[in-house]
């Protein structure tokens, strides 16, 4: 059983997602902790409620705003609760070095759009589905992909589309995205990685 660690910053719907799919679709992986870079993240109340361990790490007030010291932080969480494999469930910030280097090919993102579109610094949360509705696509998705050194440039492990329709504003787009998407494929995907080897 792989020991797995999430890394949140909101709602954490993608965080329920895999909560409840324990034991059936994911079964070769169990939620050790839930790391979030907000004290006021509702998904740290998901994770407590599911009796699963919960530390806040914050960028600036934690940190000092300093990005290595985020990273090197979150690093030492990850490692003290012995975590094998690191899920990105809406996880807002960006960090680097010795997060990425020691976890190389073993943290997992979701992103709400179908790489390579509507994708890297600055495309989370609504802006990918204001991208878009603005565009004018008629297919959007998500993607569920390894975590690189380049923002959302990993490998792909599992993407899924879903149709924009006639009205759709981004609020609505992306709850059709999570239903229709992020909250069946990341499961998915996460159960691949952990039951890879
Ligand atoms: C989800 O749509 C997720 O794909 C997106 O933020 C939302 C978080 O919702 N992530 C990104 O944009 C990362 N680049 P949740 O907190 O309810 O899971």
């Amino acid at each position: 059983m792989k020991r797995i660690g999430v890394l949140i910053s909101g709602g954490g719907t993608n965080l329920q997602a895999l909560i409840d799919a324990q034991g059936s679709v994911l079964k070769s992986g169990k939620i050790v902790c839930v790391c979030s870079n907000s004290a006021n993240a509702y998904g740290l109340e998901r994770a407590k409620k599911a009796d699963i361990p919960t530390k806040v790490i914050r960028k600036k007030a934690d940190c000092g705003g300093d990005i290595d010291e985020f990273s090197r932080q979150i690093c030492a969480y990850m490692k003290e609760m012995r975590v094998d494999i690191i899920v990105l469930a809406g996880f807002m910030a960006i960090f680097g070095g010795e997060l990425l280097k020691e976890y190389a090919d073993r943290i997992i993102n979701i992103h709400p759009s179908l790489i390579p579109s509507f994708c890297g610094e600055g495309m989370y949360g609504l802006k990918p589905h204001m991208a878009a509705l603005e565009y004018g696509v008629k297919v959007t998705g998500a993607t569920v992909h390894l975590v690189n050194e380049v923002v959302d440039g990993g490998r792909i492990l599992m993407q899924k589309a879903v149709y924009i329709e006639d009205g759709d504003t981004p609020e609505v787009l992306q709850k059709r995205v999570m239903e229709q998407a992020e909250w069946i494929i990341l499961p998915q995907a996460v159960e691949m990685v952990c039951s890879a080897d």
